[in-house]
């Protein structure tokens, strides 16, 4: 049997480690307490046939090449591609050069000069940090002075380190947004079933701005034509600029876009799956993901993946101070009986660990997500919440409103 090994340690990760389990071995390093065949062998100490690198960070780092120089074969863009999601500076530069949809932008490393150009701009303003912020440094605000604050703190390196002394400024976009991953070989792209993601904190978009508090998928606004749409005018001239840049990128291609009233916009890529939207589109899979994401790999995608009509919903769990500072250690309970009531896909596993009675406690931010699935969104949506009020730790935050009224 094909062997997979995959890098991570969160509900994306197993997700993966779920669906490309259906036809092939499976290795998660160093994945967590939940993830069936974790390890912590380095995945460059594990033979296996396919790698598949998970999370932004060791692709930003270069794991994929290093990996590829030891002649394996890996599912995943090499760093010089990666700064796709590495920093949002090269990637304006890039999708303008390609002709891409997206807000009008500036880059600064200079205060006066960021302050001047943000007075320029009318709400929403939009900041971003250049480097990776493991999904939060966004700003989106309507109050110019907080706009103006978060622009200090970001440049000083305050706010987020070395990530956000270098800042994007962007025009505030309006409109619902969705997420299409893309697959590619490096020349050509498939796409996967589309996304919808719910990024803030609280019900009704409010709050911060996080990983993710839930996601669904299918999703009805994002029609067919959308989806070849975005992958003629957004995915395919992005890999045609990549070439053009001497890049072979062999990864997802995920864009995260607005459907604004001028048609639809690219607010970002990200080099990886989206989590939680991995939780809602990979189980959603009816032809093998593990060769889909060989053949890419390889350099030749043959076949376009179908899904399954049913829809997914996840619900993510969190835990109290999450985003900013998580509490942990709290035992968790629930979880077996979650998994198997009826409707549930799975209960993904994140940011948790075992104490010393090997009982589940919170070890992170985003620390379960669990999945309904069902034939119409809403039935999905109703499966996801029964299986996730199962489940109970002191201070569990999830949001109530994913998916509703879809
Ligand atoms: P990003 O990591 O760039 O996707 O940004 C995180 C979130 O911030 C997005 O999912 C949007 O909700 C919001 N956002 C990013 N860029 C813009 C923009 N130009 N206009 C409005 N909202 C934005
Ligand atoms: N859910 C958004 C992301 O993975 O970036």
């Amino acid at each position: 049997m094909t062997k997979v090994v995959i890098v991570g340690s969160g509900g994306r990760e197993h997700a993966l480690a779920d669906v490309i389990g259906r036809d092939a071995d499976v290795q998660v390093t160093p994945g967590n307490a939940l993830i069936p065949n974790s390890v912590a062998t380095s995945p460059l100490e594990i033979e296996a046939d396919l790698y598949v690198i998970g999370p932004e960070a060791p692709l930003v780092a270069g794991m994929a090449d290093q990996l590829r120089n030891q002649g394996k074969l890996v599912f995943g863009p090499g760093p010089d591609g990666a700064q796709l999601e590495g920093s949002k500076a090269w990637m304006k530069d890039l999708v303008m050069e390609a002709g891409v949809p997206t807000a009008q932008h500036g880059t600064f490393t200079d205060l006066i000069q960021a302050q001047s150009f943000l007075e320029t701009m009318t709400a929403p303003y939009v900041i971003k940090t250049d480097g990776l912020a493991a999904g939060k440094g966004v700003l989106v605000t309507d109050s110019i002075d907080e706009a103006l604050t978060a622009v200090e703190e970001y440049l000083s390196g305050i706010a987020f380190g070395g990530a956000g002394e270098k800042i994007v400024i962007e025009e505030g976009l309006i409109g619902p947004e969705i997420s299409i991953l893309a697959i590619t070989d490096g020349k050509k792209a498939v796409a996967l079933s589309p996304a919808q993601d719910f990024k803030r904190l609280h019900n009704n978009d409010h709050g911060p701005n996080t990983g993710g508090m839930g996601a669904y998928s299918p999703v009805p606004i994002a029609t067919p034509t959308l989806v070849n749409d975005v992958l003629d005018n957004f995915i395919q001239p992005t890999i045609n600029t990549l070439n053009e840049r001497g890049i072979d990128y062999r990864g997802v291609l995920y864009a995260g876009l607005m459907l604004t009233s001028e048609g639809p916009k690219l607010l970002e890529y990200n080099v990886r799956f989206g989590d939680p939207e991995a939780q809602v589109v990979l189980p959603r899979f009816e032809t093998s993901l593990t060769k889909l994401l060989i053949e890419a790999a390889s350099g030749d995608i043959k076949a376009e993946p179908t899904f399954t009509s049913d829809a997914m919903v996840t619900v993510v769990c969190s835990t109290e101070g999450y985003p900013t500072t998580p509490k942990v250690g709290d035992p968790i309970t629930g979880i077996e009986e979650a998994t198997h009531t009826h409707g549930i896909e799975n209960v993904y596993a994140a940011g948790l660990d075992l104490n010393q009675k090997e009982q589940p406690i919170t070890a992170g931010g985003r620390v379960l997500a669990v999945t309904g699935r069902g034939n119409t969104i809403q039935i999905a949506r109703k499966n996801a919440y029964i299986g996730a009020d199962k489940i109970h730790w002191d201070g569990l935050h999830k949001r109530q409103d994913i998916a509703e009224g879809i």
